[in-house]
């Protein structure tokens, strides 16, 4: 397949559903060879398979990103199965539980920031010698609208988020000498199966209402704008964190 990514050796965290699964589509359907990464060998499976059988190249790595070793293995299995060095990164995995401030437990929490921020750290390590080695690349890591507008029992989610905007901008500063552009996306409500099973339907109506264009996003819509980030079109945009949320957070006067 011809594209953007044509013969570009693409890592996915997060690979297996939701937002992370779309982006490998986007990313596959513009010519990207897959490196699909998730912690659950049992949705993964079945997802590689299904890229496989649209006609993409895509392999699957079962590894939970918040442990640095387990990153490690898979980036260099990934370095030895693919032609070439890794292209772009998409850190997309998370771990997320909403508690009130009172009800945070340490595992949980602990949990949370090693998957969603620490992960990021091993992923970004273990990716950058080989984007060196080809030249350049470029790295794109899911936020949240909440880091700057959270909700009701978000405290460890919006730390994480928020980290992930600052660790995005000091990557940017630091790997801009190997000519690899770092940016961020803080999608709002996205009507994946995992993000709207934690509300009530009043809730999703109400969301539904305070939402300018009155809708949720899709995943295919932080997809393309995860590909266009990652895509040399992108070339002059670093450090940056783009919101897509349908104007959620615009202020209304
Ligand atoms: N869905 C939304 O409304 C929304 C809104 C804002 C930001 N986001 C961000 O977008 C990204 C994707 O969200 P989603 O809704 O598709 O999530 P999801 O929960 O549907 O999918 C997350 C994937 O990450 C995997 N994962 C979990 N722990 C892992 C680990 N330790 N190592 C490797 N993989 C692991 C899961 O198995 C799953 O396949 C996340 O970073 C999320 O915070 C989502």
């Amino acid at each position: 397949m011809s594209g953007r990514f044509s013969g570009r050796v693409c890592v996915v965290t997060g690979a297996a559903r939701g937002i992370g699964l779309a982006i490998t589509e986007r990313l596959g359907s513009e010519g990207a060879h897959l490196a699909c990464v998730d912690v659950s060998a049992h949705r993964l499976g079945p997802a590689v398979e299904e890229l496989q059988a649209k006609g993409f190249q895509a392999r699957a790595y079962t590894a939970d990103v918040g442990k640095r070793t387990e990153v490690h293995s898979a980036f260099e299995a990934i370095q030895r199965d693919f032609a070439s060095p890794i292209a772009s990164l998409i850190n997309n995995a998370v771990f997320a539980r909403f508690q009130p401030l009172d009800q945070i437990d340490a595992e949980t929490a602990e949990k949370m920031l090693g998957v969603g921020l620490l992960g990021l750290i091993w992923t970004t390590q273990a990716a950058v010698p080989q984007m060196v080695q080809r030249g350049g690349g470029s790295i794109v890591n899911l936020s949240s609208i909440a880091a700057e507008h959270p909700t009701k029992d978000a405290i460890a989610y919006a730390a994480v988020k928020a980290g992930v905007v600052g660790l995005t901008r000091a990557s940017a500063v630091e790997l801009c000498a190997h000519n690899i552009r770092v940016n961020a996306i803080a999608p709002g409500m996205i009507g994946t199966p995992a993000s709207i099973a934690q509300y009530d339907d009043t809730t999703i109506a109400k969301r539904r209402v305070e939402m300018p264009m009155g809708r949720f996003g899709e995943p295919e819509e932080i997809a393309a704008l995860a590909a266009f980030l990652a895509s040399d079109e992108a070339s002059y945009v670093q450090g940056a964190s783009v919101t897509a949320d349908g104007g959620w957070t615009v202020p209304s006067r």
